[in-house]
């Protein structure tokens, strides 16, 4: 059973990759630092899967940490690298931590991967690299437009660090995993997001909104050339992403060219509104949510969704579960975070 180690493991997509992981016969090691997330949640993934975690608490950016991680784990045989900050205004606001933090971790992690002999690499990446695309659905041979965030950006520049070091040495297997907008939670409830403050992305916003604790969502602009006037995005079941960094990693466990990178975009190839997603969620849960129509958000791009099939045709996998399912799981999640006082 292969070891595979999980920088950010205990963050949003990082727990549902674990416990996909363990279901796969991975033993996954987590790395995590808990600037953005909590040790409750490796009881949750511990409930889930019946399995004890492998913790090493500490940041990507020491080296030593990280040197003493892959020396205590000499079964590690990948990685899979989801420690970064993530949010964009932040990220415009922050420009040096975040460059500093999400480009100095992946540096880090594979000068290890490189001394280690560790061959394989999934890379947490963003459709945020293609801004807004002048085709729809996009595919993953469409331009990388100029970063809107510094964010993006870091996601641009290491993506390119990852394929520059596949191509000069010939020592790492890379796919870059391009994720659209990643929502609901575990269906167990055991497992989900968890945002520090307010949060910025429209699910737990509006989770929260339908729960009492924000007063009303805003939709960000009804005056976009979309169906209804409201932003198009493509939203992907977490545990559905999650099954894509398995796929990915059976991928590269496989694979005999030891230079190999590869790019997916990991999305459903549907696209819903704000208003779509609203109306979904009050079918899925029979709550209502109180929203009204604001200005437009400075830097969101009108639509976006993926073309998958890239995925599906060289990796098997494609989005099984429905945006009904991951509302009404995310609304779950909701009411567990809410009797816990959160
Ligand atoms: C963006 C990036 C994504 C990145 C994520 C990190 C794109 C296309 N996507 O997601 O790659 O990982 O940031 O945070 O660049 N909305 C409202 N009201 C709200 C919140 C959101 O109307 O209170 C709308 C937004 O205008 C947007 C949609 O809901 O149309 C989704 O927004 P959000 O969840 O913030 O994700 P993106 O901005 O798409």
């Amino acid at each position: 059973m292969p070891s595979i180690l999980v920088t950010g493991g205990a963050g949003y997509i990082g727990s549902h990759t674990v416990v996909e992981l363990f279901r796969a016969d991975y033993k996954p090691v987590i790395i995590d630092n808990f600037s953005n997330s909590e040790k409750s949640v490796l009881k949750g993934i511990e409930a889930i899967t019946g399995e004890t975690i492998s913790l090493y608490a500490g940041d990507c950016n020491d080296e030593q940490f990280v040197k003493h991680v892959f020396e205590s784990e000499p079964e590690i045989t990948g990685c899979i690298h989801f420690a970064a900050y993530k949010a964009v205004g932040e990220s415009v606001e922050k420009p040096v931590q975040y460059y500093k933090n999400n480009i100095n971790s992946l540096l880090e992690l594979l000068s290890a991967m490189l001394k280690f002999n560790i061959k394989n690499l999934v890379f947490s990446s963003s459709c945020t690299v293609y801004g807004q695309p002048d085709d729809l659905p996009v595919t993953e041979s469409s331009p990388v437009k100029k970063a809107e965030s510094p964010y993006g950006n870091t996601k641009q520049i290491c993506e390119e660090i990852i394929k520059d070091t596949v191509d000069a040495t010939g020592k790492i297997k890379a796919v870059s995993l391009r994720y659209f907008n990643p929502v609901g939670a575990h269906p167990t409830s055991q497992i989900g997001e968890l945002p520090i403050g307010t949060p910025n992305n429209l699910i737990p916003f509006l989770t929260q909104t339908v729960a009492g604790i924000r007063e009303e969502l805003i939709i960000f602009g009804d005056d976009y050339n979309t169906p209804d006037g409201t932003c198009v995005r493509d939203y992907i079941h977490v545990v559905d992403l999650a099954k894509a960094h398995v796929k990915a990693l059976d991928y590269l466990e496989k694979e005999k060219n030891d230079s190999v990178y590869q790019v997916f975009n990991v999305g459903t190839g549907n696209g819903h509104t704000v208003l779509d997603v609203i109306k979904t969620f009050e079918l899925a849960t029979g709550e209502k949510v109180k929203y009204r129509i604001g200005i437009r958000r400075p830097g969101d791009i009108e639509k976006v969704w993926a073309n998958a099939d890239k995925i599906y045709e060289e990796l098997n996998w494609k989005a099984e579960r429905t945006l009904k399912q991951a509302l009404y799981d995310a609304w779950n999640w909701q009411k567990v975070l809410k009797s816990r006082g959160k």
